[in-house]
């Protein structure tokens, strides 16, 4: 009843500027695994023994498990997962967005991070924002052409390809092709967030001849059929990126940048490429934790956070649930604090990575926690003595996450994104473009759209990365193999998500599907209040509010997969889940 309360939920609960939201085999871990429609729920969690996909849409695991079978590699799936999704929640990520790989290769046992983030074009400047506003254009940050960086998807997903992939390009991209083509069931989640938005796809050429029927959305169930599209997709599968960065669809992009009022160029786009960088990993609570690094920030407030809760609940198991959740709040202050305060693109600024965990730090950080009292975000800040007050800022869906595991056991981690639901909200040869430009700050001490304040660091600028909170993490166990894949979609919540998520799994030994089930919370520093969302125990509820947080109810959260891989000398067990409130469902075997 609870699952089904929350099937619903998810799918009413996306607010604008928010994230928005076949089985071969598995042993369900909760009722009612099914193969089927879109309208149909399939079971959010089940276990598997050889591979598995967990994304937030069913066909799209479903299609990755298909690429698995016939042979492929993590890799190969991961590439035919993400473009399914393209298609199947074009709200929420596409070839138009960016995100981050991290891959690990079991032959060589080397973790591999691919950044494929949108950059900023050569005409972006750090007061392009201030001056849109200043000439009444309020939200250019969010929406049309200012709003869009250099896509990253395409090249993300070849880089992906050239390095670990097994099957032919165009084995990897068909299925993704044949479901543009032929046409998609709306999924009730698609047609429940495109309703929120139905001026704005009625007025782009694509969307509306893809997502509605000429004068409003198609109802659930209804088939969304996107050509140009699918041709797009063919494109890839035919020459990898370079149609999308220096041939025809790289002019249609432009095209529609400048048409929005945008200045991407073509050199801005034949200029894009992903980087390889090396993941941020420390060892905590016996595991190694390996995850995004900048320009993420979600990757170094996963760890902070972990290190406190290392710290402050020993044994884990101490803890009642109460104390856990004020534990992590108060984990989560002093992280998004330094985000405020230090987080750009690496290429352009100082990270000092090291400096903010070194081990003397987080002590004093976590020596501030008290049991039974909520802290001062202020006195959690402890900004580094080097740095100039000058950096510091005044006081003060659109993304998808999927986990693939393979027989050989590769693991691939993705996040990808449009930012908002729907990116830009126009499109380029049926590809909706992304609005990542929002993730940087538009000027020190403004909030973007999920209430992150950024610093002079994260200031727009030519060539530059966003700041995300992105967070495509693998754990690897006390046998140094990996143990858990993991992620999320839903901007600031993504990390506090992931982390309390990843902590209940790994330090509490809790199922991923209880895991998911169970409501979660949100502090970001910033504002400085925790959220919680509907169906906390009441008596928990009131143990937290006595500890002086101020709290606020919330329907929104992120939305998290995962898989979690079990090991005994006879059998190997893939927990995998998709998270129930954005109807996603696992496929494998
Ligand atoms: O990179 C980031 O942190 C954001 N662009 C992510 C946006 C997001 O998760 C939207 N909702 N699902």
């Amino acid at each position: 009843m609870r699952v089904l309360t929350w099937l619903v939920v998810g799918w009413l609960a996306c607010v604008p500027f928010h994230d928005a939201g076949a089985q071969a085999g598995p042993t369900p871990q909760n009722a009612g695994a099914q193969a089927g429609p879109a309208s149909a729920p399939a079971a959010f969690a089940a276990d598997y023994s050889r591979y598995a996909v967990a994304a937030d849409e069913p066909r799209a695991s479903a299609i990755g498990a298909a690429v698995l079978q016939r042979g492929g590699s993590a890799a190969d799936a991961a590439v035919a997962t993400v473009l399914a999704l393209g298609v199947t929640n074009p709200a929420a990520s596409g070839l138009g967005g960016g995100g981050f790989a991290l891959y690990y290769d079991a032959k060589t046992e080397q973790l591999t991070f691919i950044d494929f983030r949108e950059r900023a074009g050569a005409a972006a400047t750090t007061d392009m924002f201030e001056q849109a506003k200043a000439r009444g254009i309020e939200d250019a940050s969010r929406v049309g052409g200012l709003a869009t960086g250099v896509p990253g998807e395409p090249a993300g997903l070849e880089a992906l390809l050239n390095k670990f992939g097994r099957l032919p390009r165009e084995a990897v991209t068909e299925p993704a092709a044949l479901l543009a083509e032929q046409g998609a069931a709306m999924s009730p989640y698609l047609s429940e967030i495109a309703q929120r938005f139905e001026a704005e796809l009625l007025k782009d050429d694509d969307a509306r001849a893809w997502l509605t029927d000429g004068s409003h959305v198609l109802a659930p169930g209804a088939i969304a059929k996107n050509l140009p599209l699918a041709r797009a997709i063919r494109a890839f599968g035919q020459a990898g990126a370079q149609p999308f960065y220096l041939g025809p669809i790289a002019r249609q992009i432009v095209h529609a940048v400048q048409q929005h009022k945008g200045h991407l160029s073509r050199q801005d786009l034949a200029d894009y490429r992903v980087v390889e960088r090396a993941p941020l990993c420390r060892e905590l609570l016996g595991r190694r934790i390996c995850t995004a690094p900048p320009p993420s920030a979600g990757g170094y407030t996963l760890i902070a956070s972990l290190a406190m809760l290392e710290r402050w609940l020993s044994p884990p198991t101490r803890a009642n649930e109460a104390e856990l959740i004020h534990a992590l709040t108060e984990s989560f202050k002093g992280p998004f604090m330094d985000r405020q305060r230090y987080f750009g693109d690496p290429d352009y600024a100082t990270l000092p990575i090291d400096a903010l965990l070194a081990p003397e730090r987080l002590s004093a950080r976590a020596a501030l926690y008290h049991r039974t009292l909520t802290g001062d975000v202020n006195a959690y800040a402890l900004p580094l003595p080097e740095l100039t007050p000058e950096t510091v800022q005044p006081e003060g869906g659109g993304t998808s996450h999927l986990c693939v595991v393979d027989a050989e056991g590769n693991v691939a981690a993705v996040t990808t994104t449009v930012n908002l639901p729907f990116g830009a909200r126009y499109s380029a040869h049926g590809i909706l473009l992304n609005d990542q430009m929002d993730d940087f700050a538009r000027a020190v001490g403004e909030r973007n759209a999920f209430g992150l304040i950024g610093g002079v660091n994260n200031l727009p600028g030519p060539g530059h990365r966003p700041v995300s909170t992105m967070t495509p993490t693998i754990v690897f166990g006390r046998d140094g193999k990996p143990e858990l894949c993991i992620g999320g979609s839903g901007g600031s919540r993504i990390v506090t998500a992931v982390a309390q998520a990843a902590y209940r799994v790994l330090a509490l030994d809790q199922a991923p599907a209880a895991v998911m089930a169970m409501p979660r919370i949100h502090h970001q520093a910033d504002p400085d209040r925790l959220e919680i969302e509907a169906g906390l125990d009441a008596s928990v509820l009131t143990q937290v509010r006595a500890r002086g947080h101020d709290i606020k109810d919330t329907q929104w959260t992120a939305k998290v997969q995962m898989i979690q891989i079990r090991r005994t000398p006879e059998a190997t067990t893939l927990r995998a889940a998709s998270d129930p409130r954005k109807g996603g469902a696992p496929a494998g075997l």
